[in-house]
């Protein structure tokens, strides 16, 4: 997957997916931020913010800014601090979570719900937010990962070839992505529906961060 299917794909997502994808995938994006606790004035990043479902829940007195490559996710993001007032959220941008244009330690905490398995490099992606994540700061990821059940898994497998089409992986294995991002994970908890996805929790521990130029290509 390229940065234009990602786009491709949720220009045709962008109107429905509130209706699919907010109820059912909330009780992640409360989880997140309930683990995060959030503090005044923080600064907090999240990744491929899309509609915004999870900007009103974030407290009034932090400081969020959201990012996304597709135009008309946040076009309705932008609706969203608008209709509700979200005085909070600072800043929403068209930006490549894999190439950020924010310096190093910009943020306190950074957040990218249902994110990792639609981005095209989500290892690159991940050293992305490390690096604009100051070097005490948090990182939150929430996504689905493959079942554990062999019978799940196996349709997920079966799905896989139609990743492009659907703009997303359904088959992603969290040990991979654990070994080759080398995240520091302190907590990792079952959420949503039959705990079928997971959100993790980890310390932005820069020391196994690849060198800065690496990530610059
Ligand atoms: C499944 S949606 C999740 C949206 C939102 N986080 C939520 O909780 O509903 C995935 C979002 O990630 C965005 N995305 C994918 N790859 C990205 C990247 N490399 N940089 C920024 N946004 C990206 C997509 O455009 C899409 O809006």
């Amino acid at each position: 997957m390229d940065i234009e299917v990602i786009e491709k794909a949720y220009r045709r997502y962008a109107q429905g997916y509130d209706l699919y994808f907010g109820a059912v995938l909330q009780p992640g994006r409360r989880a997140v931020i309930r683990r995060m606790a959030p503090r005044g004035g923080e600064r907090i990043l999240e990744v491929g913010v899309g509609t915004g479902l999870s900007l009103p829940l974030y407290p009034h007195d932090t400081q969020v800014t959201g990012i996304d490559v597709s135009t008309d996710m946040l076009t309705r993001a932008r609706q969203r601090r608008a209709r509700h007032d979200l005085v909070h959220v600072v800043a929403l941008r068209r930006m490549d979570g894999e190439r950020m244009a924010f310096p190093d330690d910009s943020f306190d905490k950074v957040v990218a719900m249902y994110v990792v398995s639609v981005a095209p490099d989500p290892v690159r992606l991940v050293n992305e937010m490390r690096r604009v994540c100051a070097s005490d700061g948090m990182l939150y990821i929430v996504n689905h990962f493959r079942n554990a059940n062999p019978v799940v898994s196996g349709c997920e497998r079966l799905i896989a070839p139609f990743s492009r089409a659907m703009g997303f992986r359904p088959d992603f294995p969290l040990e991979d992505f654990l070994r080759e991002t080398r995240l520091d994970v302190a907590e990792r908890v079952p959420v949503n529906a039959f705990g079928y996805w997971t959100l993790l929790c980890a310390h932005n521990n820069k020391a196994t961060l690849p060198n800065r130029r690496d990530l610059r290509n």
